[in-house]
């Protein structure tokens, strides 16, 4: 792992921080955040912001039937949003769970750094009941709507734990698959442990505030509680049309609790659902430098 002076190169810390309201940073603008406002549990996130999924999407040998129900996929009524996976016989393959999409496309700009952020912790299930779970908080190309193949599209996953295992990784996947230049169906990945399962910090950057005709100077970075854990660069891909699916095409963001499939392994008898196998997220927002 290199170490840089991570501090001095980036200091994007919060000035002041209210209970999961996006920060404000100095420098940056907010453009986009849900802080999943509402006193009230059991609400569905706002429809307006979100695409609720409501069905088996049949991904990676996955379990899960998403259901846009308040079973999985709530408001707590303290300022989170609660995505819980469940056991339930009554769906195919045995579980439900939540997966949100945003309507909200952003493009990170030329000449600035684009932020994309959000506050998780996960439910304080043990690890050893966690076999099978895999929540994640991601970016999709928004050409992926209009009919763009995976991973053509382009896909950057800001966070990914799997099993209940103290550790976050963070993936870029592009190109074609298998292999492609994002060695697919790995994709060009990295990981860094946390402490426990409590809040942290979970921050994507797109730097594009270099000279304007050197892409391969642009750079993509991964960051847990303010440490750098990854980095992809223009010059790394080697491609400016895919480059530019992962950098300066639209994106989404996606929350959601996958259960089973090929990254985790399926659930065995051990596995838990419900509260204590949650993903809650604070909030998620989106800044600009100005
Ligand atoms: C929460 O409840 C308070 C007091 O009833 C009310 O003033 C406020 O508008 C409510 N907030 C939301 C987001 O519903
Ligand atoms: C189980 O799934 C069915 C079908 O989606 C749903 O109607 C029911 O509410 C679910 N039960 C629980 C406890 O989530
Ligand atoms: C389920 O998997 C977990 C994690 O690998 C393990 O600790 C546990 O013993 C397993 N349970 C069974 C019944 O195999
Ligand atoms: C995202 O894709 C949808 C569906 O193709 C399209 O209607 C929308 O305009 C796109 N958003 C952006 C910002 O490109
Ligand atoms: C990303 O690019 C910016 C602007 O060129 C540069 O200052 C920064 O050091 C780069 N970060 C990494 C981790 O390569």
């Amino acid at each position: 792992m290199r170490t840089l002076p991570v501090a001095l190169l980036f200091p994007l810390t919060a000035a002041v921080t209210s209970a999961w309201s996006p920060p404000t940073y100095d420098g940056f603008n907010l453009v986009w955040s849900d802080a999943f406002s509402g006193n009230e549990s059991g609400q569905l996130p706002s429809q307006e912001t979100w695409d609720i999924i409501d069905k088996d999407l049949g991904l990676n040998n996955e379990l899960e039937t998403y259901c846009a129900s308040p079973e999985n996929v709530q408001l707590s009524g303290k300022g989170t949003l609660q995505i819980v996976p469940r056991r339930n016989s009554s769906v195919q393959n045995g579980w439900t769970s939540g997966r949100i999409e945003s309507k909200h496309a952003f493009t990170p700009e030329l000449g600035r750094r684009t932020v994309a952020e959000a506050y998780i912790r996960f439910g304080s299930n043990p690890t050893d009941t966690k076999k099978g779970m895999w929540p994640a908080f991601w970016v999709l190309g928004n050409s992926s709507r209009a009919g763009t193949k995976w991973p053509g599209c382009g896909e950057l996953d800001i966070l990914e734990t799997v099993n209940g295992v103290l550790e976050g990784h963070g993936t870029a996947h592009c190109n074609t698959s298998p292999g492609g230049i994002c060695d697919e169906t790995t994709g060009l990945t990295s990981q860094t442990s946390v402490p426990n399962q409590d809040w942290q910090l979970w921050r994507m950057i797109w730097d594009r505030s270099t000279d304007a005709s050197d892409w391969q100077s642009e750079n993509i970075t991964w960051w847990a509680n303010h440490k750098l854990f990854h980095t992809i660069t223009g010059n790394q891909i080697g491609d400016s049309g895919v480059w530019a699916t992962l950098a300066h095409a639209p994106l989404f963001f996606i929350l959601n609790v996958a259960v089973g499939g090929a990254l985790p392994g399926n659930p065995n008898s051990t596995t838990a659902d419900g509260y204590g196998a949650m993903m809650e997220v604070g909030y998620v927002a989106q800044y600009v430098s100005q």
